[in-house]
């Protein structure tokens, strides 16, 4: 993710009281996406390039969550520290606290530049929850994109993902490797292991996936919406399948 891409969706990061610092413009298409996918599959490799092609902002519930533990306990609500808790096990925050979190921010999905979901919804009820939400908007999603690939390399992208500490740009330690090691080639910031890519974690982390997250492939099948994408290969390659078949339903 890069500073620009912070700063145009800041009100997604920082809860409705901060106002993004660059304006959306009314975009000829908007782009309200949803991606679906095991964790590690890549959904927010996908959705940084897709950020770039199609001006989407890309919003993340793990980034919220990731950005309430970098602040000091006392700011955080009794709600947000158990979240943070649960998310540095693996396990999947309540479904009462994501909801709450994504209604205040609801006016970034009525952002006239679209957006792109990634890691919500992740449980039936979240999908209910957002379909109800965008139905009383008036909203349309366009699509929903559920990347696919074998648990083998997912666990190697997880093992080997390094993450920027200064801007979040994810890197691979074989795959994505940085210019110098350790360093973010975007903004010089230091590079670090998520805690929830420990071993034990990446394991809680698929079997919730296999459990909650799986069957809203079928719930989106059945609204038309879904859009299945193999995630194997390069990102840019990824990148360009998926704007292929977005463009041969929505072109
Ligand atoms: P979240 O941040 O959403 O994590 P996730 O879904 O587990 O997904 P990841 O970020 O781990 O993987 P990714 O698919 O984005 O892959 P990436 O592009 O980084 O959620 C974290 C936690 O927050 C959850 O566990 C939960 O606790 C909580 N949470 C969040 N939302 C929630 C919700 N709605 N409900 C309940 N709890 C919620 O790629 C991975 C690695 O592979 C990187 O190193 C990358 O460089 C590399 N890579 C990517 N693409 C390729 C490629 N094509 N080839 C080679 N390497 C690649």
């Amino acid at each position: 993710m890069t500073d620009q891409n912070q700063k145009e969706h800041a009100a997604w990061l920082q809860g409705p009281s901060v106002r993004c610092e660059v304006a959306s413009e009314g975009a000829q298409t908007i782009w309200r996406l949803i991606l679906l996918g095991a964790p590690g599959v890549g959904k927010g490799t996908q959705a940084d390039l897709l950020h770039q092609k199609l001006g989407a902002c890309h919003l993340s519930t793990g980034d919220v969550f990731r950005a309430a533990s970098r602040q000091s306990e006392c700011d955080l609500s009794p709600a947000m520290k158990a979240a943070t808790e649960y998310m540095r096990r693996g396990e999947l925050v309540p479904d009462t606290t994501v909801w709450e979190m994504v209604r205040e921010r609801s006016a970034c999905l009525r952002c006239g530049g679209g957006f792109i979901l990634d890691g919500f919804p992740r449980t039936l009820p979240q999908a209910e929850s957002l379909k109800e939400l965008m139905e009383n908007e008036g909203l349309a999603l366009t699509a929903v994109v559920s990347y696919d690939l074998p648990a083998s390399t997912i666990i190697a992208r997880l093992s080997g993902r390094r993450t920027c500490e200064q801007c979040r740009t994810v890197f691979h330690l074989t795959d994505r490797t940085p210019k110098q090691e350790g360093v973010c080639d975007r903004c010089s910031g230091k590079l670090f292991q998520r805690e929830d890519d420990r071993p034990e974690s990446i394991k809680v982390r698929l079997e919730a996936y296999d459990r909650s997250t799986a069957p809203l492939i079928q719930f989106y099948q059945q609204l038309g919406l879904l859009l299945q994408v193999e995630a194997s290969g390069a990102p840019d390659e990824i990148g360009e399948r998926t704007l292929a078949i977005l463009a041969s339903r929505h072109g």
